[in-house]
């Protein structure tokens, strides 16, 4: 019989003697739901677990407050939410006897000694002791783990990392990752399992490397053949080749990348690999004021809106003392897709190339014409040049001048990331009342002709 599977399996392996065989949470909430419906006390059981091979990982849904499907004349269980959860923490807590000690936890529960959940508890201390742990251990990681960045021209994956975790906590890890790295692709290879992220999916497999010396050996490395053989890396490039983008005509044209309709398909550079998202401007449709920033930060990325993180948060205090209303201004980026490289869990801002701010230039001019405002005011010196649409433009010459370009006044600013950074404080306070002082013009400005 297969110990490892079927929900009567882990009665019967008790009821004969044998241990249980459990290599990951799913499978031994699966056996203790058996053995607890059969109600076979923690003493009598023996539970035995593989060396993680990465199946620790897979498999493993989000714990919920579980209902077992009884065997005949058993009653259901019901363990609640936060106790499964966690149950399902504490199994990725790297000490001896783990599954049994769980289920030991479990056992008490049921048989009604609800204080086991307590940290007053001598198990209940112990779980959460697991507990604490494993988070610990994952806020360590997200901190600790340093992509490498491969060579452009290798293919994927674009960033590899190795790290030692204590625990196994390489699926929280992979996820955190996979929710802030967007597209980009990468993988994470420890001693026990690797996870690839190909900007859809994750895919899990067991050990990949022996340790960080194997990421440099990155030519026809073992672990490249593998990622090759499950990704298919070109499938990326070739959905990118053949994305549909209809013309003026209205017909579709297989790789044709230059007149995408909607912005969240644009691939006029190669931004849109390595952000989650494009953002695009916000505000009434016919504002009379249009700031246009650099490019959306890590914040803006991940929820989609433009100035929402800080840099967001000191231009709305000076649009306040400007009196000026955010609802009432357009507010867009002169590049609509994050660019970033990673910095430990940080994903550090990159300043986008004149390449890329020529191409995302037909975003800006669509919403130019659409918005139709009299002023423009250019936040930074990217702003300032794909406003003016003139790489050479500078802040320098710009600042404190209203120029009249293309129909509407443009009034040159500071970014208020700038304003954050600078170190001396008199200074920085300076920034931001230039800041002030120029939204105050474009208020004016708005008030009266175009030019
Ligand atoms: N910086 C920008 O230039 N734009 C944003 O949307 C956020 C930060």
């Amino acid at each position: 019989m297969d110990r490892t599977q079927g929900r009567l399996s882990a009665a019967a392996s008790a009821s004969s003697g044998h241990p249980v065989l459990v290599h990951s949470f799913a499978q031994w909430r699966e056996a203790a739901r058996d053995l607890l419906a059969h109600h076979v006390p923690p003493q009598l059981m023996q539970w035995i677990s593989h060396k993680n091979d990465g199946s620790l990982f897979a498999g493993a849904p989000p714990a919920q407050a579980a209902d077992a499907a009884p065997p005949d004349g058993a009653c259901a269980l019901r363990v609640p939410r936060q106790l499964m959860d966690m149950l399902q923490s504490a199994a990725c807590c790297r000490v001896p006897n783990r599954w049994a000690f769980l289920y030991l936890v479990l056992w008490r529960w049921q048989q009604g000694e609800k204080d086991v959940m307590s940290a007053a508890d001598e198990d209940g201390a112990r779980l959460h002791a697991m507990v604490k742990a494993v988070q610990r251990e994952i806020s360590g990681m997200h901190a600790a783990i340093r992509f490498r960045e491969r060579r452009e021209d290798a293919g994927p994956p674009r960033f590899v990392a190795w790290f030692e975790p204590g625990h196994d906590v390489l699926p929280q890890v992979a996820r955190h990752f996979a929710a802030r790295m967007g597209r980009v692709s990468w993988m994470i290879a420890t001693p026990d399992a690797s996870v690839m992220w190909d900007g859809e999916r994750l895919h899990t497999t067991g050990p990949l490397m022996r340790g960080p010396q194997d990421i440099d050996d990155a030519g026809e490395a073992p672990w490249l053949t593998h990622y090759r053989s499950i990704f298919n890396p070109a499938r990326l490039n070739a959905d990118l080749l053949t994305s549909q983008v209809p013309t003026a005509a209205g017909k579709a044209q297989p790789g044709a990348v230059s007149s995408p309709t909607s912005l969240g398909q644009c691939r006029r550079c190669d931004l849109w690999q390595h952000a989650t998202q494009a953002v695009g401007g916000e505000g009434p449709a016919q504002a009379r004021i249009m700031l246009v920033g650099e490019q959306p930060g890590d914040q803006e990325d991940l929820r989609g809106k433009p100035f929402v993180g800080p840099a967001g948060q000191l231009l709305d205090r000076a649009l306040h003392e400007a009196a000026l209303d955010r609802r009432q201004v357009w507010i867009t980026n002169a590049v609509k897709h994050f660019k970033w490289e990673p910095r430990g869990k940080r994903r550090l801002h990159k300043s986008p190339a004149q390449r890329e701010i020529d191409a995302c230039g037909y975003w800006l001019q669509r919403e130019l014409a659409q918005v139709g405002p009299k002023v423009v005011v250019a936040l930074g010196s990217t702003a300032l040049k794909a406003v003016l649409d003139n790489p050479h433009a500078t802040l320098k010459d710009m600042m404190g001048q209203p120029v009249a370009h293309g129909g509407r006044w443009v009034v040159t600013i500071y970014h208020p990331a700038y304003a954050l950074r600078v170190p001396d404080a008199a200074a920085r306070e300076r920034a931001f009342h230039a800041m002030v002082e120029g939204l105050k013009q474009a208020r004016e400005l708005a008030q009266g002709p175009r030019p």
